[in-house]
């Protein structure tokens, strides 16, 4: 059944058909989710008889972007299980999804989202009601859609990196330890493994945590499972926390067949209660940018309760207290339906928060020259260059951070890194900045950012970057401070506007400086530059991990 749901999903594609009413709408499949369509509103085809139990939504009326489209639908009743037409508008992100059970369908909690959804009937619906159950089913097009199953690459639509951490303690027993390994199994095939796609490995906690396999060791399913099968029961204490450090600090190396830029996620299984605290091993965990999934089986019982030593383990353990990295089982039987949910969490890539990434790892400090020469309209344009730059990262305290520092003779911190940790407040901080207009001091002005504005973060996790932007020759020397900037391990990028000689802005630069420094005639050009900044940003951070 689920090898089947796979195909379906990954392989019944679609293109855009005609609705009754003659406008286009995207057939998609059961399982296409909000967030795999476009952003705005779109018309889309769901097909008929989808497996409802299957159905994975978040929320009642408005959905977590990661439902199913589909499913949504038929919660809401704007369609049946006889496939029709929906327009899907995209929402922004919201806390407490409810579950509420509707049409056959039960949705499920979600404390918080990034986006969300919500589905309404389109014109054509009602006319289409009474005719589409055949053109739904089967596109009129006539195009089968190809089904060359690509295995040795296996499914790229899901990258990550997966230890799945497994219970071998006495508490799960050797009988429930080969349905564990029968469960491990089945996501492991439905994840479509493969050289492109994701890549897991095995760790077995007990006492004593070992790695079973590491991800470099097989690359095709057939491996792994048979990997898998082979595990032996080695009994003792869970020690869950112990082996969740353990596998966070020795697993992922790039050595042993973790890739750069790759969602690192541990998946710990839990029979009942870890016997030791998880919450450093979470610390750790997150230190490591790794992704921690909670998958517990079976709660403990009253009597046994007393016996755990923190309730909260699971809220330590995973990075984002969310609802999303943990993941309940009742028992270890009847577990088919389990496979596809947590397959499909696996794969959210967008929804890895604690992957450390570009986006979400750095530190940006904006050095502004507010010289006389450029005038208040050209400095607004400047301001609108950095607010474009600072959007494209995820501020938050524990995420990129930006700072602001306005420069003439003189200089002025107009922000620091700690000041504002939400994008709205750092957006809203840039826009308040005032002109002071001046003289041009920039080699000052780099020394002054170095010591005040990164010295305090400079012990951070964060890469650390600094853009100035500037529209012209500077009174005093920029290349030993640039350099001393650098040395503090801070990556320059050089924007100039106009006069900015090119020399200084290279002198400026960090290395290769050819793609460090960037330059427009107009200020009104400062705006196509917003993409090769971040770009550069990105491969910088991504050259320097690892
Ligand atoms: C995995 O690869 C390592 C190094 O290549 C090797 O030492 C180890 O025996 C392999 N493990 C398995 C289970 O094949």
């Amino acid at each position: 059944m689920w090898l089947s749901a796979l195909l379906l999903g990954a392989f019944l594609l679609s293109g855009p058909v005609r609705g009754s009413d003659g406008s286009a709408s995207t057939a998609i499949t059961c399982f296409t989710r909000g967030l795999d369509l476009r952003k705005g509103t779109e018309d889309v085809l769901c097909p008929a008889d989808c497996p409802l139990w299957q159905f994975y939504v978040f929320g009642d009326g408005v959905y977590a972007s990661l439902s199913s489209v589909c499913g949504a639908a038929i919660h809401s009743g704007v369609i049946t299980n006889t496939g029709g037409a929906v327009k899907v508008q995209t929402l922004p992100g919201q806390e407490n999804y409810p579950a509420v059970n509707a049409n056959g369908i039960q949705s499920q909690v979600l404390s918080r989202w990034a986006s969300s959804f919500s589905v309404t009937g389109t014109r054509s619906t009602a006319l289409e009601a009474v005719g589409r159950s055949v053109s739904t089913a089967r596109p009129s097009t006539g195009k089968r859609p190809k089904k060359t199953l690509d295995k040795k690459a296996g499914n790229k639509d899901c990258k990550a990196d997966i230890a799945f951490l497994i219970d071998g303690s006495y508490n799960i027993g050797q009988r429930r330890f080969n349905l564990q390994k029968n469960f491990v199994g089945k996501v492991a095939v439905m994840l479509g493994i493969g050289t492109e796609g994701p890549h897991v490995g095995v760790v077995q906690a007990s006492e004593h945590p070992k790695i079973e396999f590491y991800l470099k060791n097989f690359t095709a399913t057939k491996e792994v499972l048979f990997a898998i099968k082979e595990l032996g029961f080695r009994g003792g204490n869970s020690n869950t926390g112990k082996a969740l450090k353990y596998t966070a600090q020795k697993f992922f190396s790039l050595e042993n067949g973790a890739r750069k830029g790759i969602p690192k996620i541990i998946v710990v299984f839990l029979d009942g209660w870890p016997s030791d605290d998880l919450e450093e091993a979470g610390i750790v965990a997150r230190e490591f940018g790794v992704n921690v999934f909670i998958v517990s089986v079976a709660k403990p019982t009253t009597e046994e309760l007393g016996m755990v030593q923190d309730i909260g383990f699971v809220d330590k353990a995973v990075c984002r207290n969310n609802g999303f990295f943990s993941y309940q089982m009742p028992t270890w039987f009847g577990t088919t339906k389990y496979v596809k949910p947590l397959v499909q969490k696996l794969c959210s890539h967008e929804q890895m928060l604690c992957s450390k990434t570009c986006y979400n790892s750095v530190n940006i400090g904006f050095l502004i020259d507010g010289s006389s020469s450029i005038g208040e309209i050209n400095f607004r344009l400047m301001l609108e260059f950095v607010s474009n730059v600072a959007k494209a990262f995820e501020i938050s305290d524990i995420g990129s951070k930006v700072a602001a520092v306005q420069f003439t003779y003189n200089q002025r911190k107009e922000f620091g890194f700690t000041d504002y940790v939400t994008k709205e407040k750092v957006l809203s901080a840039i826009r308040n900045i005032q002109y002071m207009s001046g003289g041009t001091a920039t080699g000052d002005a780099i020394s002054f950012t170095t010591r005040t504005v990164f010295g305090p973060v400079k012990d951070g996790p964060n890469k650390n970057f600094l853009i100035v932007l500037t529209d012209g020759q500077s009174y005093d020397d920029v290349t030993g401070p640039a350099a001393a900037a650098q040395k503090a391990g801070i990556t320059v990028f050089s924007v100039g506007v106009a006069w900015a000689p090119l020399d200084d802005l290279k002198e400026m630069a960090s290395e290769p400086r050819e793609s460090h420094t960037f330059f427009t005639r107009e200020f009104t050009g400062l705006e196509q530059m917003v993409p090769d900044i971040i770009r550069g940003i990105c491969k910088d951070y991504l050259d320097s991990k690892q």
